[in-house]
């Protein structure tokens, strides 16, 4: 008698384990899951991914040393020009409607002129970036002191009205850092009262990033239920194709 109930519950349990086997094959093969941007997660799924995040982010944003400056005017003025050059539409500026980007992405960039955030964690999302969302890994093209300067000037950001985020963004050199290139460069040339002058002219077809970000959205609207209209660049043959009229 007893080796008979063992023996139905070792049935019981390869017949569950295979079930689990089956669902999850299922789950991974048939496309069941929706990978959609406009889906959110059950809260349940945000909650957990929130904390697995927090808790990354903390373990090794603490093992970093601040720098003891910091907070000194300079860092502030030189992160604000980066911050405007690199981070506003998905983070956008005071006086700054919310952009195409900041609207679509999910999980959905902070606001950060509403929310502090720690400096040292600042300085490590911004230099890793995050798996699965769309906050970049700027530490691939910039040093790492640029990076603890645009985490000083988070820390002043949400103090900042759209008037005085605009002073400083044109005491700042615009747009300054070993981006794409391997050594810091310097803007000094150009003066102050310049602002955020190119150093180098924009590619056709982009809208010129070293303007003020509040600007920079100007040039490109959607009305409301807006009919076909053309905001791609003009067509362009591929190469190779045979020549046709248009
Ligand atoms: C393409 C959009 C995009 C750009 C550009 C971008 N970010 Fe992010 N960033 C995100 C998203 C999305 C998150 C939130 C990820 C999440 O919820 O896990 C994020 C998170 C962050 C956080 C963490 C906020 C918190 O509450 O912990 C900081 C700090 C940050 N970004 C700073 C920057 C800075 C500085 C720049 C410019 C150098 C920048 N980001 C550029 C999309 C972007």
């Amino acid at each position: 008698m007893r080796t008979h109930h063992r023996k139905s519950w070792i049935w019981i349990l390869l017949a569950l384990v295979l079930l689990l086997s089956l669902g999850a094959y299922a789950f991974v093969r048939t496309g069941i899951y929706n990978v959609a941007a406009d889906e959110p997660h059950y809260p349940a799924t945000t909650a957990l991914l929130e904390q697995v995040r927090q808790a990354s982010v903390r373990a090794r944003a603490r093992t970093l040393e601040v720098p003891k400056d910091l907070m000194s005017e300079a860092r502030i003025v030189q992160g604000a020009g980066n911050y405007a050059a690199m981070c506003t539409q998905c983070h956008l500026a005071p006086g700054m409607q919310p952009t195409e980007i900041s609207r679509g992405l999910y999980p959905a960039p902070p606001n950060l002129t509403k929310e502090a955030v720690d400096a040292d964690e600042a300085f490590w999302v911004i230099k890793h970036g995050i798996k699965a969302t769309g906050m970049p890994a700027w530490g691939e093209s910039m040093d790492d002191e640029y990076i603890w300067n645009m985490a000083a000037f988070l820390q002043r950001l949400p103090e900042l009205d759209a008037a005085g985020y605009q002073a400083l963004i044109g005491k700042s050199d615009g747009h300054s850092h070993g981006g794409g290139e391997t050594t810091p460069h310097d803007h000094g040339s150009s003066p102050p009262e310049s602002g955020a002058a190119s150093h180098h002219p924009d590619p056709p077809g982009m809208a010129p990033h070293h303007a003020t970000p509040a600007k920079a959205t100007t040039g490109h609207d959607h009305a409301p239920g807006t009919p076909p209209h053309v905001d791609a660049p003009a067509h362009v043959d591929p190469p190779g194709a045979p020549a046709h009229e248009h």
